[in-house]
């Protein structure tokens, strides 16, 4: 057989869809589960993760007018776990509260709230920095 059928064609961008996004520690990443750790850990400062509605004062809103769809996941994660300090930080950390997957899901619920080209940008960005990061291990 010289071709490849359609299906094999098909599986293969299965698996490697599945690769992509396997960050999480199960390899799924579960936006409703990420919505309900958002409303228990997150809202009371960040306000709807939609809309930033009722944000505490000074405090990032997540939503498409926010600015956290410019970082990495990685950075974003690290920032979640209080890995990333920089001068005023007040952001608590979630570390031992939260596992690697709840931070994951947190992400992919927020994304879920921002339009494409914004994902795109995002994933291009978490794309670069993490070739960034295993290029300097
Ligand atoms: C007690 C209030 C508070 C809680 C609770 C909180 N944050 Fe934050 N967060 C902040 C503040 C304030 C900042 C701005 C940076 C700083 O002052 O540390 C911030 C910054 C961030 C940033 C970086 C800014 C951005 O949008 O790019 C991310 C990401 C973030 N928080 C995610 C979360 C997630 C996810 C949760 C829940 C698991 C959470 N935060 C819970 C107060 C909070």
């Amino acid at each position: 057989m010289r071709y490849a059928s359609p299906a094999v064609g098909i599986a293969f961008i299965l698996i490697a869809l599945a690769a992509c996004a396997g960050q999480g520690e199960n390899g799924r990443l579960d936006a409703e589960r990420g919505a309900s750790i958002y409303a228990e850990s997150c809202q009371t400062c960040h306000g709807e993760a939609a809309t930033g509605k009722q944000a505490a004062p000074n405090t990032p809103t997540h939503g498409p007018e926010g600015h956290t769809w410019h970082h990495a996941d990685g950075q974003l994660v690290q920032i979640i776990f209080g890995r990333l300090d920089f001068p005023g930080r007040t952001m608590p950390s979630f570390e031992g509260t939260l596992s690697e997957q709840d931070a994951f899901d947190v992400l992919a619920y927020l994304k879920s709230n921002w339009p494409a080209e914004q994902r795109q940008f995002q994933a291009e960005v978490s794309d670069n920095w993490q070739k960034l990061r295993d290029a300097n291990q």
